[in-house]
């Protein structure tokens, strides 16, 4: 059988649309404190409030090395401004910290050394990032592999061999 080049156009056009539908957003970086960046008298709730945290996203700590730095606590500490056992130390030295966000659920920051008193805590609360969906919805329990839908894959697939 001969394969006419307006199918191939055709299945390369609708594998193209699929893949659009089904790829995952992209993990976004979050400058923690927008323009403020982190530095004392903040309102990081204002700033958190304002932004959407997604698994897999970014926060991104941008300040004075010499003063301030980054440490993860639990919501108790973070009540307290405790940096008593806290959980992770986001500091690197460089006064520019990553951190991923890994799981859904909220997350608490300050910084050491009495700042946290003048406002340097950030909680940011992270969720699930629910994809956009496909022409046919795949069952319950499905996963995202590598940021493509397998069903998806599979549909784009089976049209490639028909
Ligand atoms: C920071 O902003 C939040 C939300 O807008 C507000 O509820 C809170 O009172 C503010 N905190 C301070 C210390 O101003
Ligand atoms: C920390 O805060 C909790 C309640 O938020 C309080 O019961 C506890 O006494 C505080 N601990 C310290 C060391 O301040
Ligand atoms: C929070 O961390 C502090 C310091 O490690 C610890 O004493 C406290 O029990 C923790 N609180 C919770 C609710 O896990
Ligand atoms: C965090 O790690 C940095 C870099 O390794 C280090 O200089 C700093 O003392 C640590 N801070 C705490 C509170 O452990």
């Amino acid at each position: 059988m001969r394969r006419s080049g307006g199918d191939l156009w055709l299945k390369i056009v609708v594998m193209a649309a699929m893949l659009t539908f089904a790829v995952c957003r992209d993990p976004v970086r979050h400058l923690v404190g927008g323009n403020d960046r982190w530095k004392p008298n903040v309102n990081y709730t204002d700033w958190s409030l304002q932004q959407v945290f997604y698994v897999g996203d970014w926060l991104y700590f941008v300040y004075d090395r010499n003063l301030f730095n980054v440490l993860e606590v639990n919501e108790t500490s973070y009540g307290n401004c405790s940096d008593q056992g806290f959980i992770f130390n986001i500091t690197r030295g460089a006064g520019r910290d990553v951190f991923e966000l890994t799981q859904p659920k909220q997350y608490y920051f300050l910084s050491s050394g009495g700042y946290c008193y003048n406002g340097m805590k950030v909680s940011v609360n992270v969720v699930e990032f629910v994809p956009a969906p496909v022409p046919s919805p795949p069952q319950s329990g499905s996963y995202m592999i590598k940021g493509i839908n397998p069903l998806v894959l599979l549909i784009v697939i089976v049209v490639w061999a028909v």
